[in-house]
């Protein structure tokens, strides 16, 4: 067993382990259960045991939750089904009616959706700073949480995390300050740790790279001390859940998340550095290269990057974006990112505070676990036919 002076990559392999209560089976098998038999009447009425219902825990979803906690530094975590829910349960376990909520512009769209329509619907309202801004000047009176998304996943700015903690939870709005709430899904907590840098609740979309393998859908929200007992609290009344065998996929994908991530991050580098180099490009959105505006930002927060980066390309009539797109042979054309193989979609960006400058049209492109070699080779044949087409 590691313990908390250990490495990330040494802790991801032990955290959360249960191997003493189930015959030592090195990871924990899925528990399907809604009903827990209680041994008496006596043992009932005190609720005292360690699982007492299916939707409130079974030994799965508390080995998943439990490393998660460990390798985030949190008080307590809970899962749920998707990055979204989970982002919708840390908002609503910070906000109530009359609260404002100020939200990152370069956020995921469903972020977005789930605040101009489900919070505004529920008396909470939102407005949107843009990524790089301080955000003193968009604090309101009633402004109860700042949501943060760095890098964001279109886009791809980097936010100073520790100066927004400090106006945040300086602000003066009668109760203690407002929350910082982060999505953290593109780095995961192996490249950024959000609860060690101030941050109230962390979120991740384990559908993506902590699940891996493009085969589960996910969520986690990790609170620090103040805000965990709400955080849980809500995650029960409102009867979130995440299944034994979704947590199971999480567990298992968290094993070896920092090998599989080790290699996105080299190839969406190699990858960037030569489509860097290509006339059909203007821009690549990667703030792990030198010449991103966010490297400076990028160095002092986060100790790795994962495969997911922008390309801005040149102007280029449509059907020249189709025949690049279309005949690639190792890249799918797919929603979500996190999995081993390559997807390359275009970014639809939405902004409400300030447009995002873009020479051309954006593409998003997610670096898999194919050969590099191969994956410049068919970008290479794509980028010609773009030419063809032009
Ligand atoms: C940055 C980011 N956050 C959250 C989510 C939502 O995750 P899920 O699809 O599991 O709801 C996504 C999905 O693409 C995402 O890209």
């Amino acid at each position: 067993m590691s313990g908390k002076d250990d490495k990330f990559e040494t802790r991801a392999i032990s955290a959360g382990r249960m191997s003493d209560a189930h015959f030592g089976a090195v990871n924990t098998p899925v528990y399907r259960a809604s009903t827990i038999l209680y041994p008496s009447l006596e043992a009932l009425e005190a609720n005292d045991q360690p699982y007492t219902y299916g939707r409130r825990g079974t030994p799965t979803t508390r080995s998943f939750e439990e490393a998660i906690s460990s390798l985030e530094g949190a008080a307590k975590t809970v899962s749920v089904t998707s990055g979204i829910q989970a982002i919708g349960l840390a908002v609503l376990s910070v906000c109530s009616a009359g609260d404002h909520l100020l939200m990152v512009d370069s956020c995921y769209e469903p972020t977005r959706n789930l605040c101009d329509r489900v919070l505004k619907r529920l008396g909470i309202t939102t407005s949107y700073y843009p990524p790089t801004d301080d955000i003193a000047a968009h604090l309101r009176p009633n402004t109860k949480a700042v949501f943060c998304e760095s890098p964001g996943s279109l886009t791809f700015e980097v936010q100073d995390i520790a100066a927004i903690v400090k106006a945040a939870h300086g602000h003066d709005n009668g109760r203690g300050g407002a929350s910082v709430l982060m999505d953290n899904t593109w780095a995961t907590p192996l490249y950024f740790q959000p609860l060690r840098h101030g941050v109230d609740l962390s979120i991740q979309a384990a559908t993506k790279y902590i699940g891996g393998h493009a085969d589960v859908m996910l969520g986690y929200v990790s609170a620090n001390e103040s805000h965990a007992a709400r955080l849980h609290q809500l995650h029960g009344d409102l009867g979130l859940y995440a299944s034994g065998d979704d947590c199971f996929l999480g567990l298992r994908g968290l094993r070896t998340l920092s090998v599989r991530l080790a290699r996105h991050q080299q190839t969406g580098l190699t990858l960037a550095r030569w489509l860097q180099s290509r006339p059909e490009v203007a821009r690549i959105l990667h703030p792990a290269l030198e010449s991103d505006p966010g490297h400076a930002l990028w160095q002092q927060y986060f100790s790795g990057a994962c495969g997911l980066f922008g390309l801005v390309l040149k102007p280029v009539p449509q059907p020249a974006i189709a025949a690049f797109v279309d005949g690639l042979r190792h890249f799918g054309i797919g929603y979500s990112w996190g999995g081993f193989e390559s997807l390359i979609v275009p970014a639809h960006i939405r902004r409400t505070a300030q447009p995002f400058a873009a020479e051309g049209p954006v593409l998003r492109i997610h670096a898999g676990l194919e050969d590099a070699g191969d994956l410049i080779a068919d970008l290479e044949q794509g980028l010609q036919r773009l030419k063809n087409k032009s």
